[in-house]
């Protein structure tokens, strides 16, 4: 399916533009009392649109109908800085009205493997499953130097073919364990955005947009909707090279 991209003057313009989508996106699920499942990546990149989503939106959006999942997590406590929960929690749980019930997080405190598959079974039970696969509305990724997203990281691409729902990972410098979706379940996503901002991110951002064959390599580049859509949110920063 389509791969389609979107240029924002600064990470600011780009959080403003689609933490309105995303609330326009929840209103019109909450008015047909329908859930919508999206799932959250960690890591900076995000941290600004919660905080626009938190500061402009927290009252226009009727929360009673998103259910947060997380894309992936570092295996630490809530409340260690590196926890992706424990920064979603700060910059938009706390600060607006949605019921606990609706926030599913990876346990990153638990043991991995055990939690790899609690959390599997956390998200084929509220999850609309598609081919035997579950099938999120909204997935936010982002990407890494190094190409990587969620956290299936160049030499373990084995993750993007595995048939269970999540997996556990190791981040190959700081051998940091982490939890994460598969690749076949993100790609099974109805809509999958990649935020992507500032210069350092070019370079990778212009091997997966040409059709260099060194984008193998990059874990993200095999990221595609099978019968939805694949944005790429970009700054001028990071689409420097491909602009
Ligand atoms: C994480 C992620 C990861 C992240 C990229 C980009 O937990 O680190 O979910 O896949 O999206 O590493 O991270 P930055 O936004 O910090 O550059």
């Amino acid at each position: 399916m389509k791969r389609t991209k979107k240029i924002f003057r600064t990470p600011n313009d780009l959080a403003e533009y689609f933490a309105k989508e995303l609330s326009e996106k929840i209103n019109r699920a909450a008015k047909k009392i329908k859930p919508i499942n999206v799932a959250l990546s960690g890591g900076n990149t995000p941290g600004i649109l919660f905080s626009v989503l938190a500061e402009k939106h927290s009252l226009s959006t009727d929360w009673r109908y998103a259910h947060f999942f997380w894309v992936d997590e570092r295996c630490v406590p809530p409340d260690d800085p590196e926890s992706n929960y424990g920064m979603i929690r700060r910059l938009l749980i706390e600060r607006i009205d949605i019921p606990e019930q609706n926030i599913h997080r990876m346990r990153g405190e638990d043991d991995p493997v055990t939690e790899a598959e609690r959390y599997s079974g956390e998200i084929m039970q509220n999850v609309e499953v598609k081919n035997s696969i579950p099938s999120f509305d909204v997935i936010i990724l982002g990407i890494g130097d190094d190409g990587h997203t969620a956290s299936i990281f160049p030499g373990n691409e084995i993750l993007l073919e595995s048939n269970k729902v999540c997996e556990t990972a190791i981040h190959p410098s700081s051998l940091q364990k982490r939890i994460t979706l598969t690749g076949k379940v993100i790609n099974n996503s109805k809509e999958i955005f990649f935020l992507v901002t500032g210069i350092k991110k070019s370079p990778v951002i212009e091997q997966i947009f040409s059709k260099d064959s060194n984008s193998a390599m990059f874990p993200a580049s095999f990221i595609k909707s099978i019968n939805g859509k694949t944005i790429w949110l970009l700054d001028e920063g990071a689409a420097r090279s491909i602009n």
